[in-house]
């Protein structure tokens, strides 16, 4: 009863902030993101009568973990202790989200590990149990998250975009984004945020369609700056960008390229392939991520 998982993190293009029901991690929002090939996480799970203990070698949340394994024993009615190993592509420290590809990986493993014969719906939406943005980490490429799961618009070979990650944030984050969704509702701009996401949401499909860069760079900016007016605007605050994160966002400025940016100060831009070298002379003094769109997440 052992299998070994990858799955990749994502970068939303359109932003999951705020939650329908807490518990059940259902989202406020429907949200669109990309894989990135890079940034991958691969569990292995094996579960024995042998063993006296669940042990988990590396985690960031153990505890949450393993609820997450608890609900999948459930499933499966099953009873014995688990081990779990986890090994990161990124380096844990950079402030890459590491809860999206690892309950992702973690969901997949354990899943096949027990022989539970489940759907991609199916698997997205238990993923979502452990951490949202992990439902959008198991179906493949260009990735729409709506109500339970998530499922693909469009396979990683789609169009050539690349993610590159701009490494700034070297301490963990001080609030995590669990309580930051909970209190998304007390800014007086949640609302708002929400009213405008349909006709954003059909603009990002549109560019996505159409290959549409300069559409695609346009929503991927307004709707970042649009979470994070909500996030600065709620109670208590969060402020997740400092000077750097300004800095680039300035540097890309002419550049055939946008930026977004999550729970962190970590800057990702998007560019086509064709202009990779072009953005990265720009940002030669930084760390660097190169991300291009992949598979979600799958057995190997
Ligand atoms: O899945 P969580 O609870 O870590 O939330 C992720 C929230 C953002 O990264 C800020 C936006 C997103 O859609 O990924």
């Amino acid at each position: 009863m052992k299998a070994t998982a990858i799955a990749p993190a994502n970068i939303a293009l359109i932003k999951y902030w705020g939650r329908k029901d807490a518990k059940l991690r259902l989202p406020a929002n429907p949200s669109i993101s990309m894989n990135l090939s890079a940034c991958i996480t691969t569990t292995t799970v094996e579960f024995s009568s042998d063993f006296e203990n669940d042990v988990v070698t590396e985690g960031f949340d153990n505890r949450r973990i393993l609820d997450h394994i608890d609900r999948i024993r459930n499933m499966a009615g099953k009873k014995e202790s688990v081990h779990i190993v986890t090994n990161n592509s990124f380096p844990t420290s950079a402030g890459i989200a590491s809860s999206a590809s690892g309950f992702a990986a973690l969901t997949v493993a354990a899943a096949t590990a027990l022989n539970l014969q489940l759907s991609e719906k199916e698997l997205s939406a238990l993923a979502r149990l452990g951490s949202g943005s992990a439902s959008r980490s198991i179906p493949d490429g260009f990735v729409k998250w709506e109500g339970e799961y998530a499922h693909s618009l469009y396979p990683p070979d789609w169009w050539d975009l690349l993610d590159i990650i701009v490494i700034l944030a070297t301490k963990a984050k001080k609030i995590s984004s669990s309580v930051g969704h909970d209190r998304a509702g007390s800014s007086p701009f949640f609302l708002k945020r929400l009213e405008a996401l349909p006709e954003r949401i059909a603009r990002l499909e549109t560019a996505l369609k159409t290959k549409n860069f300069p559409m695609l760079g346009q929503v991927i900016e307004e709707d970042c700056l649009d979470m994070h007016h909500v996030m600065q605007t709620q109670n208590p605050p969060l402020y997740y960008w400092n000077e750097e994160t300004k800095e680039v966002i300035k540097t890309i400025r002419g550049l055939p390229a946008c930026f977004t940016i999550d729970a962190g100060s970590n800057v990702h831009v998007i560019c086509e392939a064709k202009n990779e070298e072009n953005v990265i002379r720009k940002l030669r003094k930084y760390q660097l991520i190169v991300n291009k769109p992949a598979l979600g997440a799958h057995i190997i």
